[in-house]
């Protein structure tokens, strides 16, 4: 039997599973992970915490995660100076799947999401999925939103969701909260502001969890995958009026997130100021390696981010080719001529930097 046998639906025929190639290099810099690993307390914790939670894997865990979303409610009220409550918090493994669940909730057929492109490449997956049509508007040559394009691809679409990266993957920075305001009173749709690398925003950036009040239709997705070096226990968060953390809970499967996963988390909440102090070295290592990038004559897009996007080469696919011979994995996506690098370590960028001189030799 082959796929074209099988009753798939039509828009899935022939596409590829999504995901960068996960290739075993010395220097992995694709896709925008946290080059540390947790700290040893945080590995003693969750090493008790994991034995207790076998021994009661015989039940279901709680299927609201009260005490997770509590804690998660706490760090972002810490993180941001905004005041949240449990019931404005939401979790599930990792953003993407809160994002999805956004979808489930307030996209499907006969709605349409509407993005900003070039951005995150999930985005029309999750619409796909869901069945909900998908629009996106350019962004300007610099990869900014322009305030009466964004207006005016509501007013065509009317869409039911829209889906805002902020800081924006691939190109690194963080939306200007006026279009947000903009976007949210223009439309009537549930306005997603997806800050997966908040944490990382440079001084004096704001975070959209300060509009929550202000507009009852936002949600702010956040992720504990890169601030929190946790990617591979798969959590991912939103904050939201209680109605729409309601209208989650709907679509959600029971038990979604694992009693495991849980009592993880809540580990490593309990240490986030030491992980953010890592966020902290991330954020100079980065900078310096836009100053360096800058000082080697390519195009820099500011980053709010774990990652730098910079070009523009002739043959993008040579340079990031070159730098694999020699070690080191980019990511080669974004707009032609662009590739993406994710902020590793200080040795980890110091490789970078040898490979890409030698490659542009
Ligand atoms: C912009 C953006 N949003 C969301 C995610 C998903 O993160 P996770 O599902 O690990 O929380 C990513 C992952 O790289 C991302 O770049």
């Amino acid at each position: 039997m082959t796929a074209a046998d099988l009753p798939l639906r039509e828009e899935l025929r022939g596409i590829e599973p999504y995901g960068a190639p996960q290739l075993d290099v010395a220097v992995r810099l694709n896709v925008n992970e946290n080059p540390y690993p947790p700290p040893a307390e945080v590995v003693a914790g969750a090493a008790t915490a994991v034995a207790t939670t076998v021994n009661g894997l015989n039940r279901y865990p709680d299927r609201d995660a009260r005490e997770l979303r509590g804690a998660l409610a706490t760090y972002l009220a810490q993180e941001s100076g905004v005041p949240l409550s449990t019931d404005q918090i939401w979790a599930a493994n990792g953003s993407n799947e809160v994002m999805l669940q956004l979808l489930q909730a307030f996209g499907g057929p006969g709605r349409t999401a509407l993005s900003f492109a070039p951005s995150y490449s999930m985005y029309p997956e999750y619409a796909r999925d869901t069945a909900t049509a998908w629009q996106t508007a350019p962004r300007t040559e610099d990869f900014r939103i322009d305030r009466d394009v964004a207006l005016s691809a509501v007013a065509d679409h009317h869409p039911s969701v829209i889906l805002l990266a902020s800081p924006n993957n691939p190109t690194g920075q963080a939306v200007d909260l006026a279009h947000v305001v903009d976007l949210h009173d223009a439309s009537d749709a549930v306005v997603v502001v997806d800050e997966a690398y908040a944490e990382f925003r440079r001084e004096g950036t704001p975070s959209a969890l300060t509009l929550l009040e202000r507009c009852p239709r936002l949600v702010v997705t956040r992720t504990m995958s890169k601030a929190f070096a946790f990617a591979g226990a798969r959590v991912g968060y939103a904050a939201a009026s209680p109605a729409i953390v309601d209208a989650l809970q709907v679509v959600r499967l029971p038990y979604h997130l694992s009693a495991v996963t849980q009592a993880v988390a809540r580990v490593a909440l309990a240490h986030a100021e030491q992980l953010l102090a890592r966020v902290r070295d991330l954020r100079v290592e980065r900078d310096g390696l836009v100053s360096w990038l800058r000082e080697q004559g390519v195009t820099v897009a500011p980053s709010d981010a774990n990652f730098v996007l910079f070009g523009v080469f002739p043959d993008r696919h040579a340079v990031w080719q070159g730098l694999l011979d020699r070690g080191v994995l980019i990511r080669e996506t974004g707009p032609a001529g662009y590739l993406r690098v994710s902020v590793g370590t200080p040795s980890e960028m110091a490789a970078f930097r040898a490979a890409l001189t030698e490659v542009w030799r």
